[in-house]
């Protein structure tokens, strides 16, 4: 059996599931074009019988991409099966995935039929779609909680119809790792004909198993792994792309292998929640703004003498410029001199004694530290900013547009601006930008969090800015109002990005 895994991205279909996440086909076309750059081997690119819009982006997506085969979903009805034919007519590769349900909860209360029947329809659909297209995945809807003898047949009958390749989704999240991996080694062991076609795992993660079960399922024989970028897809999510090749390229030892150019993970990772707008967990595997930051000082005093004490994928493997090190009320010497040293700064031991005294003192009222409050603590003040907040005035309107007039210190003189944008932030924005002319600085990332719970809260706003040549700038601001602190977090981003 070959050790090849291929990556089969359902971003676009089953990602793009999320309520408020959907994406026009403009923006479908832009992550499609970067998951064929990814290495992604197969792109489920939409559901075309559910609406104009899906079989639009289908045919769009079929004719601006060509290296991964593109895939279209249908339920086992004739219909569906023409329409999907129809949106691929463009795609140089393309593949039917038309399936039913195969739990008995499927059967008896989606379907209100037996299993004889099912299995007909299902044989009956892969027949009618290999009428159009050679390649014909069939999925058995709800297979984690199918009765694995009932699986087995109809995994054999669809295949003896024609199917290539054949998907196992734990469509509910409901396995555990070793109750999904003995499934499919049941299917391999059990399904006469199996090695015709290629076992698919497809795993949700409404117990936080997605990623689990995937690899149980890929180590007990499955060759195709249906991930989304982030994880993203209806409820807790589908199984995340980053974290299947990462642990495939982390344990060698699997020996399983995929083509993905992991070093492309990370932006697209942001292009993906920038046009979904669905922030990244800061603490997600791989892609997190957290996975490579280091803030206790142990670790930071660790991660400094060797980076792999802590940490055990180097971050520019998935295009993470370099880790991190925060400085919080738990770090150490280490850290602190490290941060000094990256500002251009340096201190004799007695001295560093003394400002870490005073680091330590401040540090226990504040959660987080900036490179501001480091210029405070050593005695410099903030004169070496090349951009500063002089004053803001920010006006929320409806129905006028939000309205903002800022004032700048820049290159040591003063600048006033005023515009308009879609909402305060965006008119604040506006305005630096009417100052500060850098056309190729975009704002990639946008974070807002409340510290604590009251209206009277100090809101926190993280901001990541990069420019033409993919330089990027982690901005960051705190203030009581949410829109001068995302100013704050904009022009400290500037500051790093144009000055540093
Ligand atoms: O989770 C699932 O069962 C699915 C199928 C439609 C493939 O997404
Ligand atoms: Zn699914």
């Amino acid at each position: 059996m070959s050790n090849k895994i291929y990556i089969f991205d359902t971003t676009l279909r089953d990602g793009e599931q999320v309520p408020g996440c959907q994406l026009n086909t403009i923006e479908k076309i832009e992550i499609a074009k970067e998951l064929e750059l990814l290495g992604v081997d197969v792109i489920e690119a939409g559901f075309p019988v559910s609406s104009p819009g899906d079989f639009k982006s289908v045919v769009e997506i079929s004719k601006a991409v060509f290296e991964p085969t593109i895939c279209a979903l249908t339920r086992a009805v004739e219909n569906d099966i023409k329409v999907a034919a129809e949106s691929l007519k463009y795609a140089k590769r393309g593949r039917i995935h038309t399936g039913i349900g195969a739990s008995d909860y499927h059967i008896k209360y989606k379907f209100n039929s037996t299993r004889e029947k099912i299995l007909e329809r299902g044989i009956a659909a892969v027949k009618y779609a290999k009428k159009y297209v050679e390649d014909i995945e069939f999925y058995c809807e709800d297979a984690g909680r199918a009765d694995n003898e009932f699986l087995a047949k109809m995994v054999e009958a669809v295949i003896k119809a024609g199917a290539t390749v054949v998907n196992i989704p734990d469509t509910t999240g409901y396995c555990l790792p070793d109750q999904y991996g003995a499934k499919i080694k049941y299917l391999m062991e059990n399904v006469k004909g199996v090695e015709k076609a290629i076992i698919s795992v497809h795993c949700h993660n409404d117990l936080g198993m997605a990623t689990a079960n995937t690899l149980a399922g890929l180590m007990n024989g499955a060759r195709q792994a249906e991930v989304t970028i982030n994880g993203i897809g209806e409820r807790a999510g589908n199984t995340s792309l980053e974290e299947v090749a990462l642990t495939l390229q982390t344990h060698k030892n699997l020996n399983l292998q995929t083509q993905i150019n992991t070093k492309r993970i990370y932006p697209l990772s942001r292009l993906v929640s920038n046009l979904m707008r669905m922030p990244v967990q800061p603490n997600k595997a791989i892609v997190g703004r957290n996975a490579f930051a280091h803030s206790s000082g142990i670790h930071q005093d660790g991660v400094l003498k060797n980076r792999d004490n802590y940490e055990i994928i180097d971050p520019e493997d998935v295009g993470v410029k370099q880790s991190s090190i925060i400085l919080t009320a738990r770090s150490g010497r280490a850290a602190l001199k490290h941060q000094l040293s990256a500002m251009g700064l340096s201190f004799d031991k007695s001295e560093l004694d003394k400002i870490y005294e005073r680091f330590l003192r401040m540090a226990d009222s504040k959660r987080d530290f900036s490179e501001e409050d480091v210029k405070a603590l050593v005695g410099s003040k903030n004169d070496s900013l090349k951009i500063k907040i002089l004053n803001a005035q920010i006006m929320s309107g409806n129905p006028n547009a939000p309205m903002a007039k800022v004032e700048l210190e820049y290159l040591n003189e003063k600048h006033i601006e005023t515009a308009i944008g879609n909402g305060p932030v965006d008119a604040a924005i506006n305005a630096i930008r009417k100052i500060i002319i850098k056309k190729d600085v975009k704002l990639e990332e946008f974070f807002i969090q409340a510290m604590t719970r009251g209206s009277n809260d100090i809101g926190k706003v993280h901001m990541q800015l990069a420019d033409s040549k993919n330089n990027i700038a982690y901005g960051f601001g705190s203030d009581t109002d949410i829109v001068f602190a995302s100013l704050k977090a904009y022009v400290d981003g500037l500051n790093k990005m144009l000055y540093k």
